[in-house]
């Protein structure tokens, strides 16, 4: 099994030995390059849907990886054990629905030792929600595929050392590694918040003018920050 970039820098992560849980498999890429480059010997691979369950299945059978790749439906964590994964590998969904799959089970939660976030949008409110519930974003790495930056965030249980928001939105770990793709991501957030400014401009209210006020300094902060790197 290759991997694309994005999927091998998770792999690269995963602490050889440790017995992983792929959330959201779809294809089951991840868990069947683990297991046959032996770095687990057993993963489990889950995910909600028909129609991905059935491909990770199909994947996991052409393969001859049945044995090893532990394949569930349902939601999130649900599907897992206390104590039975200590790596969780939950990439390709948005930062809320990990969110959310991480919030329903708690009991699930406190057994594992490390999480592989890769989350496709809402970075920011996702780091703040791992600092408020025990977890310290251990390193954080960009990752450039087919002209798109990826994000992972690998988290353990701990106290986030960081406070300052404008920090913990804008990646703590990338900030300090001033990580190359850096830049450009900033700018991506810049051109983002900017867009939203020039919709709120149209709006008369007071919440709205108050809302542009506090994102235009928001963005006055991110620039600032860009500008140091
Ligand atoms: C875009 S795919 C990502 C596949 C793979 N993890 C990757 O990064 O290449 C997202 C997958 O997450 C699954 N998914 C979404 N919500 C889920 C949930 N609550 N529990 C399990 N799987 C979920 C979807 O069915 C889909 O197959």
């Amino acid at each position: 099994m290759e991997l694309n970039r994005r999927l091998a820098c998770l792999a690269a992560l995963v602490p050889p030995g440790c017995i992983a849980a792929d959330i959201g498999t779809d294809h089951a890429y991840l868990p069947i390059y683990l297991v046959e480059k032996d770095v687990c010997r057993v993963v489990i691979a889950t995910d909600i849907k028909d129609g991905p369950f059935r491909t990770a299945a199909g994947k996991i059978k052409e393969h001859q990886v049945e044995d090893r790749v532990i394949l569930r439906q349902g939601d999130g964590l649900k599907v897992l054990n206390p104590l039975e994964a200590d790596v969780l590998v939950l990439a390709g969904m948005g930062g809320n629905t990990i969110r959310e799959i991480l919030s329903a089970s708690p009991h699930i939660l406190s057994g594992a030792k490390r999480m592989l976030l890769q989350p496709m949008a809402d970075a920011a409110d996702l780091r703040f929600w791992l600092c408020d519930n025990g977890w310290r974003i251990a390193d954080e790495q960009l990752v450039e595929e087919d002209g798109r930056v990826y994000l992972i965030i690998v988290a353990e249980p701990g106290r986030e050392v960081t406070t300052d928001p404008i920090h913990l939105e804008l990646g703590p770990r990338l900030l300090e590694k001033k990580d190359p793709l850096l830049k450009g991501y900033l700018e991506k957030i810049i051109s983002k918040y900017e867009r939203i400014l020039a919709e709120i401009a149209a709006a008369k209210s007071d919440l709205a003018r108050e809302k542009a006020l506090s994102l235009e300094k928001k963005v006055a902060k991110i620039k600032e920050v860009a500008g140091c790197l």
